[in-house]
């Protein structure tokens, strides 16, 4: 079985000014230091990316942003490019977060529309079925996809899936995965457990075997939270 390197990615949603957010990444990266074998990946909404970037600086935290265009370029009052985010340094995006499917009604072709684009810019994200349609079409699915599961009723809730329901689920979609793909995707592909993880909940999560991170949004807003599921497994 291929080695899945654990994720911790924090999805800070319409939070935090420029300054903001360039102290939470520091504290993050003060915080988790001396961590290693976790990637670890921060989305800050669009007005902070650069600024985010640049006090990354060499600390090794991807980051992401949370939605994105298909088209390159052109008419889209609104709208950023992948090419965009790619310039803002951002290696990594969130598509079709449930947020955007029920607040802004994005449909799934949509999303996969973005998921296309997004691996043609070199930019890497996620959801199954009517989302990845062009993969299944092309019968393989990029190894650097990652998907995450995040029961609606647990994210921002308090509320969380047991392990055991949170490792079915998984399983689950690492088999579709096996079933839809006659690539490695399976094997490969990382899938992010998300809704409501703790410092207190992350190594019980983590611990399963189908699961290969969080997808964090609350908690991810302060540093030594978020370093503490960064921290999920001290080495
Ligand atoms: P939460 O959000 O951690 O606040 O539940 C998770 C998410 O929506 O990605």
């Amino acid at each position: 079985m291929a080695l899945r390197i654990p994720m911790i990615a924090g999805n800070w949603k319409m939070n935090l000014g420029i300054a903001e957010g360039a102290e939470l990444v520091r504290g993050i990266a003060a915080g988790i230091r001396d961590v290693k074998g976790v990637d670890v990946l921060v989305a800050p909404p669009f007005t902070a990316l650069p600024a985010v970037r640049e006090a990354i600086g060499d600390a090794g935290i991807f980051l992401g942003a949370q939605n994105m265009h298909w088209e390159t370029e052109g008419a889209y009052t609104g709208e950023v490019s992948a090419a965009m985010l790619k310039e803002t340094g951002c290696t990594h995006v969130i598509l079709g977060h449930s947020e955007r499917r029920s607040l802004f009604r994005e449909p799934s072709e949509d999303i996969d529309r973005k998921a296309a684009a997004a691996v043609r810019e070199g930019l890497i994200r996620r959801q199954l079925e009517g989302s990845l349609q062009q993969f299944r079409v092309q019968g393989s699915m990029p190894a650097s996809t990652i998907l995450a599961y995040e029961p609606v009723w647990a994210i921002g809730t308090g509320l969380t899936a047991t392990p055991d329901e949170a490792r079915e689920v998984h399983g689950f979609i690492r088999g579709w995965l096996g079933d839809t793909f006659v690539s490695d995707a399976a094997d490969q592909v990382r899938i992010l457990y998300g809704g409501s993880v703790k410092p207190g909940n992350a190594a019980d999560l983590m611990a399963q075997p189908d699961i290969d991170g969080a997808l964090v949004g609350g908690a991810s807003l302060q540093a030594e939270t978020f370093a503490g599921i960064v921290r999920f497994d001290p080495v």
